[in-house]
C-alpha cells in the first residue's frame, strides 16, 4: 500500500512537473529557445526533482532542504563512475590530499606519455552537486582535450562554509603541479577550468597560486564558465534584468547560495539570501566609496549592458551592520572575489565565458577586462544562451547549440594553450 501511495505521488508530481517544464518563458534573442527548453526540462526533472519532492511532502522549503540533496541522484559512493562504463578513457577514483577526486586517464596514459592536465572544479553554488553530477562533462572535457582530467569533490557549504571548498581545490592543484607525473600528467601543461561557483574557485585559485606560489609551475590556462567572480554588489544590470529570466539560476538563488558559502545560518538561507538580493549586506558608503567601488563600476561594462532595463529590488530597510561587519573582509578576499584583487598581472592566460541571459554576465564581462587591462591573455566567448548553456551534462542532441559551441570554444583554447612544442 505505502508503495502505490508513493508511485501515485511521484506520478502527481511527474504531471506538475511536465506542466511546469511545457511553460518555461523564455527571454527574446535567445540563441536556441528550443534547445533551452529542451535542457530545461531535463534539468528539472534531474535537478529539481529531489526538491520538489521533499517540498511536496511538506519536508520543508526549496532551500531548507538543500542539505538533504547533496547528491542528488549520481551520488558518490565506492561504485565505479558512470563514464568508467563508457570507454575511451579509464575513470578511477583517487583521493588527492584528503579530497576525494575522479580520475579520466587516457588509455596510453600507463606509457612515458605524459600529457596536459586538465583540473576541473563543478558548479552548483558552493552548495550543490558533486563531482559524480559532473562526471559526463569532465569526461568529455578530457577526451575532447586529450588532457588527464582530475575532477574534484570539494566540501559543500553549509556544512562546510567558506574557506573550505577554495582550500581544497588549492590542495588537488598544488598537489597536480608537484606530482603530476604519477597520473601521467605534463605539470608544465597543466590548467584550471570550472563553471558558476566551480568558475569562481577557478578563477581563485590561478590568482592565488601566481601570487603565493611562484615556485610552483605556473598554470597553462583558467577556464572560467559563467563564473561568480564578486558579491560586492548583487545589482549589476545582468543581476536585475536576468533576474528570473529562466529557473535555471534566479538572482535569489546566487544569494542564497553565495549566504550559504559564507556561513550566515545554514537552515536560513532565504533571510540572508534576500538581504543580498536587496544589497543590504554591505553599507552603501562601502559599495560606492571604498576602493574596491571602481571594481564593479557599470561604466566599466560594454556599453549596451551599462544601463539595466528593469529596477532594481528596492529595501524598505537599511544595511545589516551586524552582517556587513562580519563578512566585510571576506567581501573583498580574493580567495571568494577575484574580482576584488588589486593586482590580476601576470596570471594564467584566460577564457571567460558569459551568456546574455546570465544574472552572472557581468561578474565575467568586468573580470575579463580587468584580466585584459592587467595584461593577461584573455578570450572573451560572449553568447546568447543562459547560465547553463557553458555545460555538456546531456549527450549533444540534447544539449542547445549556444552550449555547444561555448564548449567547444573552450577546448579549443585549452588544446591551444596545452600543445606540446
Ligand atoms: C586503469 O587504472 C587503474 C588504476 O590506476 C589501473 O590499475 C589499470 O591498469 C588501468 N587500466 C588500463 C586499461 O589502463
Ligand atoms: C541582521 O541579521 C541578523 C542575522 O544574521 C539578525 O539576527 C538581525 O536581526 C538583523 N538585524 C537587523 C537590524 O535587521
Amino acid at each position: 500500500m505505502a508503495k502505490l501511495k508513493l508511485l501515485a505521488i511521484i506520478w502527481m508530481v511527474l504531471v506538475a512537473m511536465l506542466a511546469g517544464v511545457l511553460y518555461t518563458p523564455m527571454p527574446e534573442g535567445l540563441e536556441d529557445p528550443f534547445g533551452a527548453t529542451v535542457f530545461m526540462a531535463g534539468y528539472k526533472v534531474a535537478m529539481s526533482f529531489p526538491l520538489v519532492v521533499r517540498e511536496f511532502l511538506g519536508q520543508g522549503r526549496f532551500l531548507d532542504n538543500l542539505e538533504a540533496i547533496q547528491d542528488p541522484i549520481l551520488g558518490e559512493g565506492d561504485r565505479s563512475p558512470i563514464t568508467s562504463w563508457f570507454g575511451g578513457l579509464n575513470v578511477t577514483r583517487a583521493t588527492i590530499e584528503g579530497v576525494p577526486v575522479i580520475v579520466y586517464k587516457h588509455w596510453d596514459a600507463d606509457d612515458d606519455k605524459l600529457r596536459p592536465g586538465l583540473i576541473y572544479f563543478h558548479g552548483g553554488g558552493w552548495t550543490l552537486a558533486s563531482a559524480d553530477t559532473y562526471d559526463w562533462t569532465v569526461y568529455e572535457l578530457a577526451l575532447a582535450t586529450g588532457a588527464v582530467a582530475i575532477n574534484v569533490n570539494y566540501r559543500n557549504a553549509p556544512q562546510h562554509p567558506f574557506p573550505a571548498a577554495f582550500d581544497d581545490v588549492v590542495s588537488v592543484t598544488r598537489h597536480i603541479l608537484r606530482h603530476g607525473k604519477q597520473f601521467g600528467i605534463d605539470v608544465s601543461r597543466v590548467g584550471v577550468a570550472g563553471d558558476s561557483a566551480g568558475g569562481n574557485l577557478a578563477a581563485a585559485t590561478a590568482l592565488h597560486l601566481s601570487k603565493k606560489f611562484p615556485d610552483l609551475p605556473a598554470l597553462k590556462y583558467q577556464a572560467l564558465l559563467c563564473s561568480f567572480i564578486q558579491g560586492l554588489t548583487f545589482h549589476l544590470p545582468s543581476h536585475i534584468d536576468n533576474a528570473e529570466t529562466l529557473p535555471s539560476l534566479y538572482t535569489k538563488t546566487v544569494t542564497a547560495f553565495t549566504s550559504l558559502y559564507l556561513g550566515l545560518g545554514g537552515r536560513n538561507g532565504e533571510f540572508h539570501g534576500s538581504m543580498f538580493l536587496e544589497n543590504r549586506h554591505v553599507s552603501p558608503e562601502f559599495r560606492t566609496k571604498s576602493k574596491f567601488a571602481k571594481y564593479v563600476d557599470v561604466q566599466n561594462l560594454p556599453e549596451k549592458y551599462r544601463t539595466a532595463k528593469n529596477a532594481a529590488p528596492t529595501a524598505k530597510e537599511s544595511h545589516n551592520e551586524t552582517v556587513f561587519q562580519r563578512i566585510k573582509s571576506v567581501l573583498v578576499d580574493p580567495r571568494f572575489s577575484p574580482l576584488m584583487a588589486d593586482d590580476l598581472t601576470n596570471l594564467p592566460a584566460a577564457i571567460v565565458v558569459v551568456q546574455k541571459y546570465d544574472v552572472l554576465r557581468d561578474d565575467g564581462l568586468l573580470y575579463a577586462k580587468r584580466l585584459r587591462d592587467s595584461g593577461v591573455e584573455t578570450v572573451l566567448h560572449e553568447g546568447k544562451g543562459f547560465h547553463d548553456d557553458q555545460m555538456k551534462i546531456l549527450p549533444d542532441l540534447l544539449r542547445s547549440k549556444t552550449g555547444l559551441k561555448a564548449f567547444k570554444n573552450v577546448c579549443e583554447f585549452i588544446l591551444r594553450k596545452t600543445k606540446s612544442n
